[in-house]
């Protein structure tokens, strides 16, 4: 083992459009030779993968596995073992990228990955490269604002139902909601309780094949929903 220690690059590859990825995040994903891509350990797609297939340059797709579960052990164990595959490279001497949907630093594995590592090795250097997030994706599509003036705007996630929601309803006057499609029927029936059903939009598999906009989100209740789905709220008006 040599002396250098290659740097890790956490790279935000954007919500889906292809096109939607920075230069910097291009140029380091032609250059590494080794790109890390998480996955389900349900399924070996690997979404952050396909979005960048069409740019890379010959390096090797390494899958780290990350359960979909809550077990917290479980998930620590998982977060260890990967941050090991991943410092095993960097300690060969070789830079490497962990490539995400979106942001790496919003609702990403790779915040995990990235405390796990420096737990395990302080020194070694990570570069984080922001991308563009879902929903700066879903508000260009509907070219709305997300927040204006002194408004405010929360991010919430829905992984748990309409609670959440409930909770940020009484102050903020945006809310962009994630990860809603396990719970979305829950979450439908609070917009009801809060009588937010007419300000809410729902953005379904932005800047990919089958991208949908709906604004009359009782037509979707009952419907499966796909994983790439979300929910924006302006109190003070429908997007
Ligand atoms: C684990 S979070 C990842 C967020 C991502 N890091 C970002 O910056 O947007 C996954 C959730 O992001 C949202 N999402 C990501 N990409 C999307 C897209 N292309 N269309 C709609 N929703 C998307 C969905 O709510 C999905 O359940």
């Amino acid at each position: 083992m040599g002396d250098k220690i290659g740097t890790l690059y956490g790279v935000g590859v954007g919500p889906g459009d292809p096109d939607l990825i920075t230069l910097k995040a291009l140029r380091i994903l032609e250059r590494v030779p080794r790109i890390f891509a998480a996955r389900s350990t349900q399924n070996s797609y690997s979404l952050a993968l396909n979005i960048v297939q069409r740019h890379l340059n010959g390096a090797e797709i390494i899958p780290l596995a990350f359960p979909m579960t809550k077990d917290a052990q479980i998930l620590r164990d998982s977060w260890e073992t990967n941050a090991r595959q991943v410092l095993e490279v960097l300690l060969a001497g070789e830079d490497a990228a962990f490539i995400t949907l979106g942001d790496p630093l919003t609702y990403s594995t790779y915040g995990y990955l990235l405390k796990t590592l420096k737990a395990l090795h302080p020194q070694v250097k990570v570069v984080t490269i922001p991308g563009i997030t879902s929903y700066n994706a879903a508000a260009a599509v509907l070219n709305t604002p997300l927040a204006e003036g002194e408004e405010s705007c929360y991010l919430v996630s829905g992984a748990m139902g309409g609670a959440k929601l409930k909770e940020v309803a009484q102050t903020a006057e945006n809310i962009v909601m994630l990860k809603t499609y396990r719970h979305f029927d829950d979450i439908c029936q609070t917009l009801e309780d809060l009588d937010l059903m007419d300000r809410a939009t729902c953005v379904r598999l932005c800047g990919l094949e089958g991208e949908m906009v709906e604004k009359d989100l009782s037509a979707l209740k009952g419907q499966k929903m796909p994983y790439l789905s979300m929910i924006i709220i302006k109190k003070n008006g429908k997007a």
